[in-house]
């Protein structure tokens, strides 16, 4: 079958966040998944037994991950795919975590949590920086007093020094089949957003098209946010293990905490 035969076209994070991103994004088995939850559980400050909330949960990598550690992990995401596997592999592998399908600006648990995450830029795709504000307030409403909050995002300042835009990758999913996927991302200037699309060419001759736009945020905007939100920003890293954050550091990561 030609390429061209088989076209789709989908755009936004409900239809970016598909079974081939979890595939080569989420679930790859490279990803450090158990350092980055051995850095949660410790810039939390969370022991055994107690619970933490992770905001854009996607298929469950972290916050399994964070649950081996013994800690409970009530997740949300809005792709109810996702949700159901990370259900499938908790129980599966006997682990605390759940995971129900909301949004996380106003899914409320019902309880207080020792804890809260947000990994991997799970925020800051809708149209309005109120609905990430909301993200935010929404996490810091469920904390108990002290408790801490993580937000992973991207680092704006390494992005807008970057030139090099597009790229081409083969990975190899679990079926077997190799998928072809040329990457590219755009700076919207007027907006502040980078607009990603990822075109997958399947060896079937299906080529999908998906791309989702996301706010970049500079780091002393998330110490903004964070603060109107209602916590208090206490320090920033720039990887997963802790190093310091500068203008090239892949992630920018920020700790907050309630008061007390
Ligand atoms: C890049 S993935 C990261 C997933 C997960 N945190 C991880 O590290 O494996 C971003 C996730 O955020 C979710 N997401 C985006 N906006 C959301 C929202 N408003 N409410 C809940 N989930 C959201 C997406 O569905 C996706 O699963």
């Amino acid at each position: 079958m030609s390429e061209q035969r088989s076209q789709r076209e989908v755009e936004g994070p409900e239809g970016f966040f598909n079974e081939l991103y979890a595939e080569l994004a989420l679930d790859s088995v490279g990803r450090a998944v158990d350092r980055a939850a051995k850095f949660l559980v410790d810039v939390l400050g969370v022991r055994r037994g107690q619970c933490v909330l992770d905001q854009g949960s996607g298929t469950g990598a972290i916050a399994l991950a964070v649950a081996r550690q013994g800690v409970e992990v009530v997740g949300v995401d809005i792709v109810e795919r996702y949700v159901d596997r990370a259900n499938r592999r908790a129980q599966q592998a006997q682990l605390p975590a759940r995971f129900f399908r909301g949004d996380a600006s106003d899914f409320c648990a019902g309880r207080l949590f020792d804890g809260a995450y947000s990994w991997f830029t799970s925020l800051g795709y809708g149209a309005e920086v109120d609905r990430d504000l909301a993200t935010i307030a929404c996490a810091a409403q469920q904390l108990r007093p002290g408790a801490g909050f993580v937000l992973d995002y991207l680092n704006a300042l390494r992005i807008l020094k970057t030139d090099r835009r597009q790229s081409t990758i083969n990975f190899q999913r679990a079926s077997g089949e190799v998928v072809r996927v040329e990457q590219r991302a755009t700076y919207l200037l007027e907006r502040g957003v980078l607009k990603t699309d990822w075109i997958y060419h399947r060896q079937s001759g299906e080529v999908r098209r998906c791309s989702v736009k996301v706010r970049l945020y500079l780091p002393h905007e998330l110490t903004q946010l964070t603060r109107s939100a209602g916590l208090i920003p206490v320090s920033f890293f720039g990887s997963q293990d802790g190093e310091a954050l500068t203008e090239g550091s892949r992630r920018c990561i920020l700790v907050a905490r309630k008061s007390r």
